[in-house]
């Protein structure tokens, strides 16, 4: 494509190509990528005589090419926004989730209602996104995320620096070997598919999140089973575990699996459309 050409015209040209693909929500995508990669606010895009130089469009068009492919968004401009922070989350890790936030919401809860210095472990942290959101909320805790992906690690720590938090560790390590000392407060988002389940995901998120981020390869219980039965190993006195949940039978596993082989209390957090997202045990 040469240049001279507006950007409105540019982003009309692009939506129009994609409309004959599978890719969903189009325009909010061309809308994203465009914006990042010119550094413009949305109401720049459909300004009326912003040209773009021949540079840009090349390097646009191969962006939109990754789109058309159903490449996520996350990963073609190597971030994302999660609890109003940005994130980078290049290929290789876990893209982090809007529903997720909830899992912060819990977290900032339960510290809000603490005094002293406490300690909070993210297992399976991923991008670091929920553990970095709650530290940036309340910076003077001791923060430790736990995640077996060296990307997710090298990723999580650059996180850390762009947020410049100074109380946060990020380590690699297997959750069922990690030797913690004890938290005042687990998170955890883990993997949650049943290995049956992987088959049916959408494309983009079958073929682009690591698969050993979506299941533990057994009937996805097997985290929450972990957590459950260590819980006293884990948790100090008076402290607590906040776990994401899937929309699956799962959940239902792992309630009776709580129930049965914990005296622990607990309480479900309901998401917007009221389903039960996040466990509370303590
Ligand atoms: C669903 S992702 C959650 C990431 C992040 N907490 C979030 O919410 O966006 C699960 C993470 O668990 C990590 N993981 C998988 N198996 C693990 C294990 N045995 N020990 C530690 N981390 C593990 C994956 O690398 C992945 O980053």
């Amino acid at each position: 494509m040469s240049g001279n050409i507006t950007l409105r015209d540019y982003l009309k040209l692009q939506t129009s190509k994609l409309a004959s693909t599978n890719v969903q929500e189009i325009k909010i995508k061309s809308e994203i990528l465009v914006q990042n990669h010119l550094k413009l606010s949305k109401a720049d895009l459909y300004l009326e005589n912003i040209e773009i130089s021949v540079k840009d469009i090349k390097v646009m068009d191969k962006m939109f090419s990754e789109l058309s492919k159903n490449k996520p968004i996350q990963h073609i401009i190597g971030e994302s926004y999660f609890y109003d922070n940005r994130f980078l989350t290049p290929p290789g890790v876990f893209i982090p989730r809007p529903e997720t936030e909830l899992l912060v919401d819990c977290a900032i809860d339960f510290l809000s209602k603490r005094k002293s210095s406490l300690t909070v472990v993210d297992f399976c942290s991923g991008s670091g996104c929920v553990l970095l959101s709650v530290a940036k909320k309340f910076p003077n805790h001791k923060y430790i995320g736990i995640d077996i992906s060296d990307i997710a690690i090298d990723v999580a720590q650059k996180n850390s620096q762009f947020l410049d938090l100074k109380n946060v560790q990020f380590i690699k390590d297997d959750i069922f070997n990690y030797l913690s000392p004890k938290a005042d407060l687990i998170i955890c988002n883990p993997p949650y598919l049943a290995t049956n389940e992987i088959d049916n995901l959408e494309e983009s998120v079958k073929n682009h999140d690591p698969i050993e981020a979506l299941t533990d390869f057994k009937d996805g219980t097997s985290f929450y089973k972990y957590l459950i039965i260590n819980f006293e190993k884990l948790i100090k006195k008076n402290g607590a575990m906040l776990l994401e949940l899937p929309f699956s039978e799962v959940t239902k596993n792992i309630i009776s699996f709580n129930t049965d082989f914990n005296n622990k209390k607990s309480v479900f957090f309901k998401d917007l459309e009221g389903k039960k997202r996040v466990i509370k045990i303590y």
